[in-house]
């Protein structure tokens, strides 16, 4: 097989959306779950995309190819296939670059994943720039990826971390945020989409506000960017997180873009290999952004994933991703609140195509192991939101999260296994 061949995407040029087409990309897909002696199995209905998406053949193509052909530590070797890897690899923060629209390739950091971003975010950015009585201005509907690097921080140098409070239907209260942006707010951290709601809130009008008092914005577009397109630019972000595995893409690689002035202002926060320019014992010297952030030999075969990844999903169009999920997200919210009992928390009226509920009477554990037992896999828990769960009076919820490559049938099989497991507890 040719690299071209390995690394390019499907196209689907300019034809309607094709679902079916789709699925053919992902083997996964096809798997049958619960297969035992006598049992033929159920069709898997992959509902648990929000935690992690599945992965086109094009990805696990390009990581293999890469380790059959191409593989050796980058930045490192003279000789051919360093060379090569180090190209494959350093391609993909070009292509991330473009995939967020941001400025340069040097405005991304490579990171494990979002969570690390934040992380990097808090103990570089926030440790120079953040002193004992500043604050951080986040919202009640984050991750704990965005709570606790905070956390950590106010704990080190005792920083104040502020909430924006989150209004019954799911959205964010902008009127509250307004009010919240004060004199010793230093830095705004919000989620763009929730992964609890599928609230996606107003990130130009959160970093317009913001910047009007000249504070600046990280988002974390964890969830946003697989489901809609993304214009860091438009935006005006600050600073903005992601991670490949929700993009289908591999685990273990993470982006934060960052505008230069502030990753040029920025120390390194990690230490050792790749980062230096010089190192004696007396003194180091460290490497321009974004380098000098990315310690270590990094991960280069899931760093060309997820270059695959960005190919494959902007070959689909992330427009064309996003109006299919629209109309998934539509349908199954309409089926899912015809049916007593059911509760949907997070009925925004910008969703990224995630349900969250919750069924009278029935743990979310019970739902989601019923809904498994016919194949529909969600998640269920407190989706790592403990205080958004909180705020909603629930202990736990169900969440069915979409895909590029869910379909109206998927969702029928989830409305389906949703009244059987009505009916198995009524
Ligand atoms: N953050 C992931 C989720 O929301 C794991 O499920």
């Amino acid at each position: 097989m040719s690299d071209t061949a390995t690394l390019s995407p499907t196209s689907l040029g300019n034809a309607p959306y094709d679902v079916e087409r789709v699925r053919q990309d992902f083997p996964i897909l096809t798997r049958l779950v619960h297969k035992r002696k006598g049992r033929p199995g159920k069709p898997l209905v992959y509902l648990d995309n929000g935690a992690s998406a599945q992965k086109p053949r094009q990805v696990i193509d390009a990581m293999s190819h890469l380790l059959e052909n191409d593989y050796a530590n980058v930045h490192r070797g003279v000789h051919f296939l360093s060379q090569r890897s180090t190209d494959l690899y350093e391609g993909t923060r070009d292509k991330v670059a473009a995939f967020l629209n941001a400025p340069s390739r040097e405005n991304i950091v490579f990171t494990r994943n979002a969570t690390e971003a934040f992380n990097l975010l808090a103990q570089s950015w926030g440790r120079r720039f953040l002193k004992a009585g500043d604050a951080v201005l986040i919202s009640w509907m984050e991750h704990h990826a965005n709570i606790v690097p905070w956390q950590l921080l106010r704990d080190q140098i005792g920083i104040e971390i502020k909430v924006v409070p989150v209004l019954d239907d799911g959205s964010l209260d902008m009127s509250a945020y307004a009010q919240l942006l004060t004199d010793n707010v230093k830095l705004v951290s919000i989620t763009h989409a929730s992964n609890v709601l599928g609230t996606v809130n107003p990130a130009k009008r959160i970093a317009q506000l913001a910047h009007a008092k000249g504070i600046p914005v990280a988002f974390d577009g964890s969830q946003a960017a697989v489901h809609q397109p993304v214009d860091v630019q438009a935006i005006d972000a600050d600073f903005y997180v992601f991670t490949g595995h929700k993009l289908y893409g591999p685990t273990g690689i993470g982006v934060m873009y960052g505008k230069m002035e502030h990753l040029n202002a920025m120390p390194p926060w990690q230490g050792g290999g790749d980062m230096i320019s010089t190192v004696s014992f007396a003194h180091t010297t460290y490497r321009e952004a974004p380098y000098r952030f990315e310690a270590g030999t990094p991960a280069i075969v899931e760093g060309i994933g997820l270059g695959a990844a960005i190919d494959y999903v902007t070959a689909l169009g992330m427009d064309a991703i996003h109006a299919h999920e629209q109309r998934l997200l539509a349908y199954a919210t309409g089926r899912l609140s015809e049916i007593d009992g059911v509760r949907i928390i997070g009925t925004a009226p910008d969703k990224a195509a995630i349900i969250s509920f919750t069924m009278d009477g029935i743990h979310p554990h019970d739902i989601g192991t019923l809904l498994d037992s016919r194949g529909v896999a969600v998640r269920v828990g407190r989706h790592c939101a403990e205080p958004l769960m909180d705020r909603f009076g629930v202990g736990a919820t169900a969440r069915a999260s979409f895909a590029a490559y869910n379909t109206e049938a998927e969702v029928d099989a989830l409305v389906d296994a949703v009244l059987a497991t009505k009916s198995f507890f009524g």
